[in-house]
């Protein structure tokens, strides 16, 4: 086979499947929009990518809601579902499957997955006591309880007492073979402060834990004991694999198996460590299945500095926020604002200063007085430049030159952060030059080449950042592109798949000389905040 004809490689990731006991909430579209930036960014390197999201539907916590409003489950997820699919839609959220751990498809592969643990002889009957937290689907040490017994996470919750016959999965069977893991593949957990809260957690030995319930109906019952029910965290880690199966495939593991594992990335926060890291790999293990090849645990946000919670009566509602601010704004406080791995802060105030600071003022305003330069001294083109004939002193070319490649580590990293700074380098420095080397006074001056150079350089340096900030502004990126004369849509995920354009593109010196440049307009709003703040 021809080199230039390899089929791309393939990259899968997946956010948690959500909860739907409630609506989406600013948690769910972090991860959600973090994952989104990644997707975006290997599908405009030009891999084959599978993003994976979806909800959570089975078990207590679920079961109690619907019933609190009236509603059979499977109806209370049906419309808590519709909510998040309108949330994904204004978030402009590309995902590619949308595992529902209710769907036929999944009651097969969680039957067949449950049926080669146990015959591997790693499931067994026993008495489990303790104390559980309906709301984080888990039992919890004495210690991890507030002194009124409430879950450290949800302060509002009483933890419930347990006495009762559960199957148990062995996981105590897999602490040498978790440790090996850890140790061999060191990047299997991300970031490393998160790898070393695992590792000193499985270092203290392994306890085996329960993978059924009973007194629960909402769920898949245990094949080999209907009166059981399965543990939803046991079913919902295994919609993962769901996921891969093409619609109409018969849902066998195989088949599953086939279309995408291991997994490359499993986007989470922090809160759900423990089961992807520790947990999820050692039941794959026992099913003989290879473990996916990174989990990623992000930060927790706050609000103003505080604890978001809804007995807070302090969430930030992410419906709202999108539709006051579009969701180009969203995702770029996030993810420009706060590092992945660390926790971080929202603040309406923080919010609109950044966003207008970087993108109305920074890089919309460079580009609207870049223009109209362009238009005055250039009859509207790209001046007949090209990259290559730019001096090497161009202190814009130099920034530009090596600004894909590091760029696209940082995104392979997880450090939007970072790529966003590297980027703002670029633009701030654009603005800086401009000033410095005053076009205005150079046309005036008859320096004709002087100008195009200049403004090459610059028209050149916004392409490149508008380019590479397109996986966190697809709509900005567009914009742009567009008064700079091409007809590249960033939102359409399979005409931006292309290697051969992210080689170009994701370089410093393309734009192509004589392009006739688009009208000038804003490419971001000027953000105000609300009267009453
Ligand atoms: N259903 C499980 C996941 C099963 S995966 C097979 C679950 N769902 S969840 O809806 O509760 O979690 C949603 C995600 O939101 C998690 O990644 C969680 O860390 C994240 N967040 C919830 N609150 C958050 C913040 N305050 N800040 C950031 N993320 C938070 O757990």
């Amino acid at each position: 086979m021809n080199a230039s004809h390899q089929p791309p490689e393939t990259f899968a990731l997946t956010t948690p499947l959500y909860y739907v006991n409630d609506v989406p909430h600013i948690g769910s579209a972090y991860t959600t929009i973090a994952a989104d930036a990644i997707a975006r960014f290997k599908r405009l390197q030009g891999l084959s990518v599978l993003f994976i999201t979806g909800t959570d539907e089975h078990g207590q916590k679920i079961q109690r809601t619907a019933e609190a409003n009236q509603l059979a489950p499977q109806e209370h997820c049906d419309r808590v579902v519709a909510r998040f699919a309108e949330l994904w839609n204004l978030l402009e959220i590309q995902y590619d499957r949308f595992s529902r751990t209710t769907a036929d498809n999944h009651k097969r592969i969680v039957k067949e997955f449950f049926m080669r643990v146990w015959e591997r002889g790693d499931i067994y009957l026993a008495q489990q006591q303790g104390w559980y937290c309906v709301a984080c689907e888990e039992f919890k040490e004495k210690r991890e309880l507030t002194e009124t017994g409430n879950c450290q996470i949800h302060t509002n919750q009483k933890a419930e007492w347990r006495d009762e016959q559960n199957y148990f999965f062995k996981l105590s069977n897999y602490q040498q073979q978790l440790e090996d893991l850890y140790r061999d593949r060191p990047s299997f957990i991300q970031p490393e402060s998160r790898r070393n809260e695992v590792l000193k957690f499985v270092r203290q030995g392994l306890q085996d834990f329960s993978i059924s319930r009973i007194d629960l109906d909402w769920g898949f019952p245990v094949p080999t004991d209907p009166q059981h029910t399965i543990y939803v965290w046991f079913d919902a880690l295994l919609g993962y694999v769901t996921a891969l199966l093409e619609p109409d495939a018969e849902p066998t593991l195989e088949n599953a198996l086939s279309q995408g594992w291991p997994i490359n990335l499993h986007l989470i926060g922090k809160d759900i460590l423990r089961f992807h890291a520790v947990y999820w790999p050692a039941m794959l293990l026992s099913a003989g299945i290879s473990p996916p090849e990174k989990v990623f645990g992000h930060g927790f946000l706050t609000k103003d500095g505080r604890k978001m919670g809804k007995t807070l009566g302090n969430t930030v509602d992410p419906f709202e926020l999108v539709k006051r601010y579009g969701s180009d704004a969203v995702r770029y406080y996030f993810l420009k604002e706060i590092e992945l791995g660390q926790d971080g802060d929202y603040n309406e105030v923080r919010f609109v200063n950044i966003l207008n600071a970087d993108l109305a003022d920074s890089f919309g305003n460079l580009l609207n007085r870049t223009l109209g330069m362009a238009k005055k001294y250039c009859r509207g083109q790209v001046p007949e430049r090209s990259g290559s004939e730019i001096s090497e002193n161009c202190i814009l070319k130099s920034l530009g030159l090596g600004l894909g490649e590091r760029v696209s580590q940082a995104y392979d990293s997880l450090a939007f952060r970072q790529a966003c700074e590297e980027i703002f380098i670029l633009i701030r420095g654009c603005n800086k030059y401009i000033d410095e080397q005053a076009p205005w006074s150079l046309y005036k001056q008859k320096k004709q080449a002087e100008v195009e150079e200049i403004l090459y350089s610059v028209l050149e340096s916004v392409r490149l950042s508008a380019y590479l900030l397109a996986p966190i502004v697809p709509n900005l990126s567009n914009a742009v592109y567009q008064q700079l004369g091409f007809g590249i849509d960033f939102n359409n995920k399979n005409l931006v798949n292309s290697r051969e354009l992210f080689q170009n593109h994701s370089q410093w010196g393309i734009l192509p000389p004589g392009q006739a440049l688009g009208q000038s307009r804003p490419i971001f709003p000027q953000l105000e905040l609300p009267a009453s703040s």
